[in-house]
């Protein structure tokens, strides 16, 4: 099969459609056919070589896809050969052909296009898992989304909005801060014009904000802690402004915060199966039925994935970016 590998060199590797091994799958394991792929803003950085792939996880890009089974484990039941599916993946998305765990598959309607199905499970499953599970985010409470119009951002608005929470995001452009307001943001701000900690202090009369869910780390963390009412949740989920920085602990203490740090690709089997499974029972149905939706930035044919990478570096990107991987026969 093809899939594409990463050439090494400098900076910003370039990426190439390759002839490789075919994936063997396992006995609870399917092998699908890929039609569809997405970008993950952790693909930019395993390419550049600081983001390796989990032990035992394909060393090929791509963190889901959406396809047809093409062959099925001996112990599999419940899946056929010509199903369509999608799945989260620890690796490997961006080729021909994947071997998935039966337990991982979402099995996708048949009015979906492959496209669609591919750009849900990362960010849905990442928003859901750190939202939901991590921050015990609650009917009625309020939740700042940094990042809003990023995958992962167009993800939380729409599961947080349907979950009965106020919802406000940050965001680089004009542009996106629409986006987010349409998507489901009571406030949208753009934090390159204003700063976002002052206007939700005084949207909120000074109460702030019950979680929040983080990938910028560093660069915000005073203003996140400040804004935090009693017992809330700051869950970071990467550090785009930086790692390091300093704690009051003694703010922590007295109005009870929780930090929470949270990665998803490493998370064992079962833990996958279980958010996975958490995430189908409350919000697969509004899926099918079109009142949540993964938001398409765009789609690019698999041979112009460098150009594809080009858009997130430069966060052009509102929502995803989808790899098509092959026509559909
Ligand atoms: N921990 C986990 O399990 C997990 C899982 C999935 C994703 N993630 C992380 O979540 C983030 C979103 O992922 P994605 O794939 O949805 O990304 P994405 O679509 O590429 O969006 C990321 C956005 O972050 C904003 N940004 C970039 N650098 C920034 C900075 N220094 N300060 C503030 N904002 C910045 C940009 O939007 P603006 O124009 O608005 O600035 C950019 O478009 C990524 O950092 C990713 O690594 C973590």
């Amino acid at each position: 099969m093809k899939a594409i590998v990463v050439q090494t060199g400098p900076e910003n590797n370039p990426l190439a459609w390759q002839e490789v091994a075919t994936p063997a799958y396992g006995e609870n394991e399917v092998l699908v056919d890929i039609y569809a792929t997405a970008l993950n803003r952790a693909d930019l950085l395993q390419r550049a070589g600081k983001y390796p792939p989990p032990p035992g996880a394909s060393e090929i890009l791509g963190l889901e896809m959406a396809g047809r089974i093409a062959a099925v484990g001996a112990l599999v039941t419940g899946w056929q050969v010509g199903d369509r599916v999608c799945a989260l993946l620890p690796g490997g998305g961006y080729a021909e052909q994947v071997n998935v765990p039966s337990q991982m598959l979402m099995r996708i309607p048949e009015n979906w296009a492959f496209e669609q199905a591919a750009a849900i499970p990362e960010v849905f499953l990442t928003a859901f898992v750190n939202l939901f599970i991590e921050a015990n985010l609650q009917e009625g409470e309020t939740v700042l989304i940094h990042g809003g119009a990023s995958g992962v951002g167009t993800a939380a608005i729409q599961l947080a909005k349907e979950a009965g929470c106020r919802v406000f995001v940050t965001a680089g452009t004009d542009e996106k801060v629409v986006r987010c307001t349409k998507l489901g943001a009571e406030l949208a701000i753009n934090y390159k014009k204003e700063d976002f900690a002052e206007r939700i202090r005084d949207d909120t009369v000074g109460e702030g904000v019950d979680v929040i869910l983080d990938m910028v780390g560093a660069a915000y963390f005073e203003r996140n802690v400040r804004l935090l009412k009693l017992r809330g949740r700051l869950v970071f989920i990467a550090t785009l402004g930086g790692a390091k920085t300093e704690i009051n602990l003694a703010e922590l203490m007295s109005r009870r915060l929780r930090l929470i740090g949270s990665v998803l690709r490493s998370r064992s089997l079962a833990e996958k199966i279980e958010i996975k499974q958490r995430f189908m029972n409350r919000f697969w149905a509004l899926l099918e039925k079109g009142t949540i939706q993964p938001i398409i930035d765009s789609i690019y044919p698999i041979g112009q994935v460098n150009e594809a990478c080009q858009r997130m570096a430069q966060n052009q990107n509102i929502g995803k970016i989808v790899l098509r991987v092959r026509e559909i026969d």
